[in-house]
């Protein structure tokens, strides 16, 4: 296979970082597959960073290593004890006292802390949720060589991170599963799926776009293309993938093609796509009583860990985009083939 991808991939497709769902392992059989495979960083220390990056780096291949840029939320005591209140009936029948979490926020933002450690292995490709880090922090990425990407929802967003130094742009449409990545147009409703996000998108870009969102075969990724995409970002499709560390109540969701998808804010305070369980039908898809982004996580984990030792998803985040019809229990390079198949010309 030869170099034909701005991404310095074989095939211009990447993986989707996945935080909670994956590690270096699914993104190193990627690459080795001939696309792109994507670290998500967003939960690692730096320890954990420094682990996982060795092992990308001694797998030869180009990979990209992604990172939140959102600034943590001032803590706030009585926000956070509504948020507790609204669960405590779900604490009661656990039988789990209900004192307030110990302010583990789960999701880091990218730090110089991060970028210190990625300087001993300059990756090729930097991807960011959210936004973009500031201009210092930016500017050091640059530095070292990577290809910077991150992921609009509007075209605004995707001006905006032309504007700011994105070296190409991820255009997310609403089907996608897991968070979205809005930063400035963050009512959904301002938002669309990708057949029309990015057309537009491609129109009002003079940078590679990367379509993103609901694309699980090659029919899916020949769409993408036909409208104008450089490469194609996919997620849900690799969930169930041997190398993939989706837990089993997760995967046991996505197994079922016709499970419904919803928007919620329950399991971290930002808007996400996942299978709706039965916090998300209980409490409302999206709760005002949730903190913001990603202080809801603390106070809903003790339930997911009771929950999920008695084999139920009931109050996990079980992340998805509205097409799982992909999906399958395979090798990543079965998934990366199948996709491949949608650029092949002729
Ligand atoms: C389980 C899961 C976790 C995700 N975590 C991240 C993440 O850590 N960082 C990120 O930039 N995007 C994340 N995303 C969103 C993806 O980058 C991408 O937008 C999405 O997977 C594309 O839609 P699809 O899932 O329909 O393929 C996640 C998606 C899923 C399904």
């Amino acid at each position: 296979m030869t170099n034909i991808s701005f991404l310095g991939t074989p095939l211009p497709l990447i993986q989707a970082p996945m935080a909670s769902a994956q590690d270096a392992r699914l993104a190193i059989a990627v690459g080795e597959a001939g696309a792109l495979g994507s670290l998500p960083a967003a939960m690692l220390d730096a320890a954990g960073l420094e682990r996982e990056l060795r092992l990308l780096h001694a797998s030869g291949r180009p990979y990209n290593v992604n990172f939140f840029v959102h600034t943590p939320p001032a803590p706030d005591a009585a926000r956070e004890a509504r948020w507790l209140r609204a669960l405590a009936p779900y604490y009661a029948q656990f039988g789990l006292d209900p004192s307030p979490p110990a302010g583990d926020a789960s999701r880091q933002p990218f730090s110089h802390e991060a970028a210190e450690v990625l300087e001993a292995f300059r990756p090729p490709v930097v991807s960011f949720h959210l936004g973009l880090p500031a201009p210092d922090l930016l500017a050091r990425v640059k530095r070292m060589g990577s290809c910077v990407l991150s992921s609009a929802t509007t075209v605004r967003e995707a001006l905006w991170l032309q504007a700011h130094g994105a070296d190409a742009v991820i255009a997310q449409g609403l089907e996608a599963g897991g968070h979205r990545g809005h930063f400035l147009d963050k009512d959904p409703a301002l938002q669309a799926g990708t057949a029309t996000l990015l057309p537009q998108v491609v129109e009002a870009l003079d940078i590679p776009v990367i379509a993103a969102g609901g694309i699980t075969d090659a029919a899916g990724v020949r769409a993408a293309m036909a409208a104008g995409a450089s490469a194609v970002q996919a997620g849900t499709v690799f969930l169930l993938c041997e190398e993939a560390r989706t837990s089993a109540v997760h995967r046991a969701a996505l197994q079922d093609p016709d499970a419904p998808t919803a928007l919620t804010n329950l399991f971290s305070g930002g808007l996400a796509r996942g299978i709706v369980n039965r916090v998300m039908r209980e409490q409302g898809p999206v709760s005002e009583a949730a903190p913001p982004f990603p202080l809801a996580t603390a106070v809903l984990s003790p339930l997911r860990a009771k929950a999920e030792a008695a084999g139920l998803g009931d109050f996990s985040p079980l992340w998805s985009g509205t097409n799982r019809r992909g999906c399958r229990t395979a090798p990543a390079a079965d998934i990366v083939r199948t996709l491949a198949c949608g650029f092949a010309s002729g």
